[in-house]
C-alpha cells in the first residue's frame, strides 16, 4: 500500500522496536497527560510479534513516521471487563478490536496519515472476521476523534474515571448494527461533556460533525440497543467537582426549550 507522496504503510515488525519507541517519545514529549496512553517496550512489542495484535506504521525510506496499533482479543487474550457501550455481551470477549496508540510526527501532521493508517487498521479487523471496532479518545483530542467519525465510526460512551473526559467510538463492521434516526437528532458542543453524557444517556449515538462543530446525535433506532451500564457511565464525584459541573441541566428539560442544540 502507498501513499501518493511514496509513503508507504507497512506492518511494523520486532526490527522496528527501536524506532517505534523513539517515535512515541517524540510524539508524548509535548502532549498534555492523557492524549496518548504510552506504552512500554514490553506492550510494544506484543503488537509486534502478533500476541496481542497488529501494528502499522507509515515509512519513508528507512525512517519511520508514523505508528498505530490493533489489538486483536484472541481466546488466550480476550477483553475483560464490562463490554464496551453497545458491544453485546455475546461479542465482548473475542469478537471487538481496539484502536490504539496512533501517533504522526510533528513535522508530517495533516498529510492524510492517521486516515491512511486507520483504513489499513480496519481493513485488518475486517480480514479476521471481528464484530466491532472499538477507540478511547480524550474529548480534549478532537483532531483524533472528528477522524475517526469521518470514517463512520459513532460516539456510544463517555467516560470520566481517567481524570479527563474521554470518549468511546464503535464501528460495526455490519454496516447495519448501529441503526440511528436522523429525524431525531440533537446537536452537542463538541467539548462540552456532560451534554455529551446526557445524550448518550438518553439513547442517542454521536454520528458525525455538524457546519458549526458541534456533534450530531441521532437517536438509536432499537429500543433493545440502549447503553449498559458500565464504567463508561460512571462519573466519579472528585472529577465532577474539579471540572466543575455548571448547573445540571436536564437534557429532558433543555430539549423543550431548544429543540436541536445543546
Ligand atoms: C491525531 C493525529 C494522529 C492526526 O494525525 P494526522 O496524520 O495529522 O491526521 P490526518 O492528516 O490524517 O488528518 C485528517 C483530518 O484531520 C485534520 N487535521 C489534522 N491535523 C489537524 C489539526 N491540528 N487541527 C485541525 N484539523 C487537523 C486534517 O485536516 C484532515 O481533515 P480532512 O479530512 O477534512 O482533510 C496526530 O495529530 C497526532 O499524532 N497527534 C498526537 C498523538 C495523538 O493525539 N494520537 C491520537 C491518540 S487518541
Amino acid at each position: 500500500m502507498s501513499t501518493a507522496n511514496s509513503f508507504f504503510v507497512k506492518e511494523l515488525k520486532v526490527t522496528d522496536l527501536s524506532a517505534m519507541v523513539a517515535l512515541q517519545e517524540a510524539v508524548t514529549a509535548d502532549l498534555p497527560v492523557g492524549f496518548v496512553r504510552w506504552k512500554a517496550e514490553n506492550e510494544f512489542r506484543a503488537y509486534l510479534d502478533g500476541t496481542r495484535g497488529i501494528a502499522y506504521g507509515i515509512v519513508e525510506g528507512s525512517t519511520l513516521l508514523a505508528i498505530s496499533l490493533l489489538r486483536i482479543p484472541d481466546e488466550n487474550h480476550p477483553n475483560g471487563g464490562l463490554p464496551f457501550p453497545l458491544v453485546p455481551e455475546e461479542d465482548w470477549s473475542v469478537c471487538a478490536c481496539f484502536l490504539e496508540n496512533t501517533m504522526v510526527l510533528p513535522a508530517v501532521r495533516g498529510r492524510g496519515y492517521h486516515r491512511v493508517l486507520l483504513r489499513a487498521r480496519l481493513a485488518h479487523a475486517a480480514s479476521l472476521k471481528m464484530k466491532w471496532i472499538c477507540a478511547g479518545v480524550p474529548l480534549q483530542n478532537s483532531v483524533s476523534w472528528a477522524n475517526l467519525l469521518a470514517r463512520g465510526m459513532a460516539i456510544t460512551g463517555i467516560r470520566f474515571d481517567l481524570g479527563y473526559p474521554m470518549i468511546g467510538l464503535l464501528r460495526s463492521c455490519d454496516a447495519l448494527a448501529l441503526p440511528s434516526d436522523s429525524n431525531d437528532q440533537v446537536w452537542i458542543r463538541a467539548q462540552d461533556p456532560w451534554h455529551h453524557q446526557a445524550a448518550l444517556q438518553n439513547g442517542y449515538i454521536g454520528v458525525r460533525l455538524g457546519s458549526d462543530g458541534s456533534v450530531i446525535y441521532q437517536r438509536l433506532f432499537s429500543p433493545g440497543m440502549r447503553p449498559t451500564k458500565s464504567i463508561w457511565w460512571k462519573a466519579s464525584p472528585r472529577i465532577l467537582d474539579r471540572l466543575r459541573l455548571r448547573e445540571s441541566v436536564l437534557f429532558s428539560c433543555q430539549r423543550k426549550t431548544e429543540p436541536n442544540r445543546l
